[in-house]
């Protein structure tokens, strides 16, 4: 059986604090091995996890080679995952092997272990450019049955008005505005690609079959050009290093649109909605890396700041 890791067990019954988490938790193990058992597989490596799921390294039966079984928490935002590795078969992302929609589980191609934050470490501009490569890459056309980013506009409206009346915060009247007037005119109407969706450097993996790899998308239909805002919001405790910050950002940013083939005033207005929006929620419910008190209100800050300066 496996273990399931600790941190994995703290995060997830902290975010979810509920008897149905503690439970699915504990059937963990038995879940895995009996998937492993199925998909005729054997434990090859130490369990890793990110945010929501656990990542098993597996050997397949019969010399088919290496690769991880993903069991997600049952979570809304999980759904789709699968069937955008599906539409991509193996172009930018890595391959799927065999899904149980059910148990929020898949078995994926093994990817390296080392992923692009690590391995750019240091390097904004090597990591704006092979998120944008790859952007490019994953936006085929989408077909029906993938949920359409433009579906949510009207929710990110009420989203945001009701963020900026109920909240704390030092976002300018034209900060917000900006961001509403790209829901309103970007958000509506969109392409009719598939998109990461969380597109950023943790979910970007070193590999063989191409240079890069990408895990773990939402798998929406929609404009490319929204991955730009989350590859920049993920960069901003990097950024912050920055002497010019406006220059490192507007760099960023041109590099990432250049590379993706996009609109850079598109991906700007994306990235601008993003920050803000990130602001707000930072606010509501913390982020990973602090969850309250003076860290939280620097970080919120700064990306106040990043919105603000996004802003034209
Ligand atoms: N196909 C894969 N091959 C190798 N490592 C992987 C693979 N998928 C995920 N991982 C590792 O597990 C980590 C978390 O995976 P991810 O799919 O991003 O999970 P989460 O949805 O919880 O964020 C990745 O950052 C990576 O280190
Ligand atoms: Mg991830």
């Amino acid at each position: 059986m496996i273990a399931v890791p600790e941190s994995f067990v703290r995060t997830t019954v902290e975010r979810e604090a509920t008897e149905e988490a503690a439970a699915w938790l504990h059937e963990l193990p038995s879940l895995v091995e009996e998937l492993l058992s199925r998909w005729q597989c054997v434990l090859d490596g130490e369990v890793m996890h990110g945010g929501v799921g656990v990542i098993v390294p597996v050997r397949r039966a019969g010399g088919a080679g290496d690769a991880v079984l993903k069991v997600s928490f049952p979570h809304p935002g999980n759904v789709h995952e699968p069937d955008a590795f599906a539409v991509w078969g193996g172009r930018g992302a890595v391959l799927l092997y065999e899904r149980d929609d059910e148990r929020f589980a898949m078995l994926l191609e093994r990817a390296g272990t080392r992923t692009l934050a690590q391995f750019g470490a240091g390097d904004e501009d090597g990591i704006a450019t092979v998120a944008g490569l790859l952007n490019r890459r994953l936006a085929v056309p989408a077909p029906h049955g993938l949920p359409r980013l433009s579906a949510r506009a009207e929710e990110w409206e009420r989203g945001l008005l009701a963020d900026a009346e109920e909240l704390p915060h030092s976002l300018p009247r034209r900060a917000l505005d900006a961001a509403l007037a790209t829901v309103r005119d970007l958000g509506a109407i969109q392409p009719e690609t598939v998109l990461h969706g969380d597109l950023h450097a943790r979910n970007i993996l070193r590999a063989d079959r191409e240079p890069w790899l990408a895990v773990d998308p939402k798998g929406y239909a929609g404009d490319p050009a929204y991955d730009g805002g989350t590859l920049l919001k993920s960069r901003a405790l990097s950024l912050i290093e920055a002497d010019d910050l406006p220059k490192a950002v507007h760099r960023t940013l041109g590099i990432f649109a250049e590379a993706a083939e996009l609109d850079r005033e598109r991906v700007r207005r994306w990235s601008q909605f993003h920050a803000v929006e990130a602001a707000f929620h930072g606010r509501r419910h913390g982020f990973r890396v602090a969850r309250g008190g003076r860290q939280l209100d620097g970080i919120v800050r700064f990306v106040e700041e990043l919105a603000e300066l996004l802003t034209e």
